[in-house]
């Protein structure tokens, strides 16, 4: 039988048979996956793990620094890269899904490979694949991988010639969970729900600004923290919102508005493959939408994504 002591001690026996006194450069995205395996890797060869975890400006309101203190909080040798302002220019003015998703990942090998650069001598990449990921990128490619090109696998570039070290590719996310709790991994990164590569920016329907993300932000962070307060959080598999390109009449006081709307979506899902949209409470739904039409700013409509996957994809881009 598998379990997640005997796993972490195995594999940090071959993790050290493997690399030796080598350096990994590892990037960490706040997910799960790529936590747990610099967790392990770490385990095993302490600060010659180099994790490099890059602010794109498309993450969650106050996510960057959260995280990055928790990581640092863990010990791990991690650098934190400020490139909101090279995401935001690359992606000026783009409008089509795969041209922003081709954007940010081009703009994310960049950035990677500037910071692989700076350890000297460095000579693998650490990834966090697990073995869904490895099925999915040989199989025949399902609606997922044909419609959207995802970008958190096969992403490394030629010219970095690294070799690449994966010990989390025979892993279920459960069992990764398991092995990252074995690890000391807080909840609130176990537990979290997953979160597109490219990030906001596939929330935004149209070109992303820093203005438009900034709107984003907040109302996300209303209806992620509401569903944490109503204990509705590890009922839904994904939630988030989508910022859309769309302004409506509304009223405030005596004046006639004509502000943004928000669409929020909430799913039930296994994999992401297939998914039911999310029968939150009228009464939770009610709160939230008065909150954030209250409270943020530009936004004057809070509706309700109310699709099943299929036909609707779970994003909205
Ligand atoms: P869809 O929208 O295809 O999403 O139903 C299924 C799952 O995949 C995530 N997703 C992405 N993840 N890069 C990623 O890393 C992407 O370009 C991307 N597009 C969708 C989505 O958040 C959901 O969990």
């Amino acid at each position: 039988d598998w379990d997640p002591e005997s796993f972490v001690e195995s594999t940090v026996a071959q993790l050290q048979e493997k690399l030796g006194d080598d350096k990994v450069v590892l990037g960490l995205s706040g997910g799960v996956d790529s936590s747990v395996a610099a967790m392990l890797i770490h385990r095993a060869i302490g600060k010659n793990l180099y994790c490099v975890f890059v602010d794109n400006g498309l993450l969650r309101k106050d996510e960057f620094e959260d995280v990055l203190a928790s990581y640092e909080s863990l010990g791990l040798n991690v650098k934190g890269v400020d490139s909101k302002e090279q995401f935001y220019t690359a992606l000026a003015g783009l409008t089509d899904p795969e041209a922003k998703r081709k954007a940010i990942g081009k703009t994310f090998i960049d950035v990677f490979d500037h910071e692989a650069h700076q350890i000297e001598g460095v000579a693998w990449l650490g990834q966090g694949t697990i073995y869904p990921d490895v099925i999915e990128s040989v199989s025949v490619k399902g609606p997922s991988a044909t419609i959207k090109s995802h970008h958190n696998v096969g992403g490394l570039p030629d010219f970095m010639k690294l070799k690449v070290v994966e010990p989390l590719n025979t892993l279920f996310k459960d069992e990764v969970r398991a092995v990252g709790r074995t690890l000391g991994l807080p909840e609130a990164i176990l537990g979290r729900h997953p979160f597109p590569g490219p990030g906001l920016a596939i929330r935004i329907l149209g070109d992303v600004t820093p203005e438009k993300v900034d709107i984003l932000q907040q109302v996300d962070a209303l209806f992620i923290n509401g569903l944490n307060r109503d204990g509705l959080y590890d009922k839904v598999w994904q939630a988030g919102a989508m910022l859309l390109p769309v302004q409506s009449v509304g009223v405030m006081g005596d004046e006639r508005t004509y502000e943004r709307v928000v669409a929020l979506r909430a799913v039930t899902s296994v994999d992401g493959m297939t998914a039911d949209w999310a029968h939150l409470p009228y009464e939770f739904l009610a709160n939230v939408s008065n909150d954030i039409i209250n409270r943020v700013k530009g936004v004057n409509r809070v509706v309700y994504d109310i699709s099943s996957k299929p036909p609707a994809t779970i994003e909205w881009e």
